[in-house]
């Protein structure tokens, strides 16, 4: 199988020494890794030492055209599926923390859409000061995640915080993080976002939806390993490692969009919040006030969009496994399981929208799984990528029960 791929970037403290350790207990469980190391890194650790213990060259130089020509920086960045920073020093998270982009470590973190783990290991004052305290709270917002630093003797002489982690925790971490690929060899497409109605070039119907719920979706398929495409309504979150992504602004759109990926997947999660109706009529030109009597506003006539989840879900088939979303102000439950009669999907997951914490715009959300015949289950609030854990062991246990004979257009007499 193919090994998993992890960039180790260090930084120049003290406990680089280690790294080579880091790198060695990586391998030794089945990684593929390669190394990025800052100036003052090469004064703490000999890259011939990495090389040899990572089986790659360790790349140091943005501007090395022989390092740059075996792999090139945006290359690596996209090459990794976890990036490990060990040791980051104070330094270098002050970089990352303002997005610097003046070294070759630097413009790596910056261009990677991986997963971050950052073990921290510097002098115990340097990290209780309130400028790192400040770094390490706008990366852990940003998604960065933190192994130690650890309490204990330091090469400094003080005791205290900021022992690098041990090699051999990180590497638990990393597999921790990294998880298993239950979803190899899977196609999903994942919808995701609010579509856009435009009235005139400058208006539009919208539906009200951050994408971050379907993005995560997309994200935990992908860290899977599943091949994931995903469809997205007008977002600026960006896209997560490892996945196809196309961008559509109306239902029209999104619809064709999933048609066409529909045959080669196996697993449809329709989390995008489609705008139910459209303007019947679009204005080629902006419609303006001054073109109607004084005081009047223009009527905008709407028409149904086609139900895209009802439209696929009613096709044949074959091995797929189809999820939509409900999102409901009252009778949650109710309306859920309505909705997955009516729509003659697999799965529905439903969240109360008029709940104060959770849903729109939030990073957690609270949903319940709503299965056909009845059975419902709860979960708490949850971090969304949390919740998008939750639902593909669902979905993987469906999956488990199915034949493997999707993945083809789909036979003309097959059913559901
Ligand atoms: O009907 P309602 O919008 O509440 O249903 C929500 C589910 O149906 C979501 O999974 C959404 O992606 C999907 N949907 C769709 N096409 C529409 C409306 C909703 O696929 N026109």
């Amino acid at each position: 199988m193919e090994r998993r791929r992890i960039l180790c970037a260090v930084s120049g403290g003290i406990a680089a020494y280690k790294t080579p350790e880091l790198v060695r207990g990586l391998v030794r469980s089945g990684f593929d890794v390669r190394c990025a190391i800052t100036a003052s890194a090469a004064r703490f650790v000999a890259p011939l030492a990495l090389e040899t213990v990572s089986g790659h060259r360790v790349r140091a130089d943005l501007f090395d055209r022989a390092e740059e020509g075996e792999i090139d920086h945006i290359a690596l960045a996209d090459w990794a599926e976890l990036v490990v920073v060990a040791p980051a020093t104070a330094n270098l998270l002050a970089r990352m923390a303002i997005g610097m982009a003046d070294d070759l470590v630097t413009t790596l973190l910056l261009a990677t859409r991986a997963p971050l783990l950052v073990a921290p290991a510097m002098n115990v004052n340097m990290w209780r000061h309130p400028a790192t305290r400040g770094n390490v709270e706008v990366l852990g917002r940003r998604g960065v995640r933190f192994i130690g630093p650890e309490s204990g003797a330091l090469a400094c002489g003080w005791e205290g915080e900021g022992r690098m982690a041990e090699p051999a925790r990180i590497v638990a971490e990393v597999t921790l993080a990294l998880g298993p690929r239950t979803l190899a060899g899977e196609r999903v497409v994942v919808t995701a976002g609010g579509t856009r109605e435009p009235v005139d070039p400058v208006r539009s119907l919208t539906n009200r939806s951050s994408g971050k719920m379907g993005f995560a979706i997309a994200a935990e398929a992908a860290r899977r390993g599943a091949e994931v495409v995903l469809v997205a309504g007008p977002s600026a979150l960006p896209t997560p490692p490892g996945i196809r992504r196309i961008d559509v602004q109306t239902a029209l759109e999104m619809r064709d969009a999933v048609l066409g990926e529909w045959p080669s997947a196996r697993i449809v999660v329709m989390a995008a919040a489609v705008a139910d109706f459209r303007p019947a009529d679009r204005a080629l030109q902006k419609i303006k006030k001054e073109d109607l009597p004084e005081g009047a506003a223009p009527s905008i006539a709407l028409v149904r969009n086609p139900d895209i989840l009802a439209e696929i879900s009613a096709l044949p088939r074959d091995g797929r496994v189809v999820v939509g979303f409900a999102a409901e102000s009252h009778d949650v439950l109710d309306s859920a399981r309505r909705k997955l009669e009516r729509k003659g999907c697999d799965l529905i997951v439903a969240n109360d929208i008029s709940r104060e914490q959770g849903g729109f715009d939030s990073d957690r959300n609270a949903v319940a799984f709503v299965w056909p015949g009845g059975p419902v289950e709860e979960l708490a609030l949850l971090p969304k990528t949390e919740v998008a854990a939750q639902l593909w062991d669902r979905i993987e246990k469906r999956l488990g029960a199915l034949p493997r004979d999707a993945g083809a257009e789909p036979s003309a007499g097959a059913s559901r």
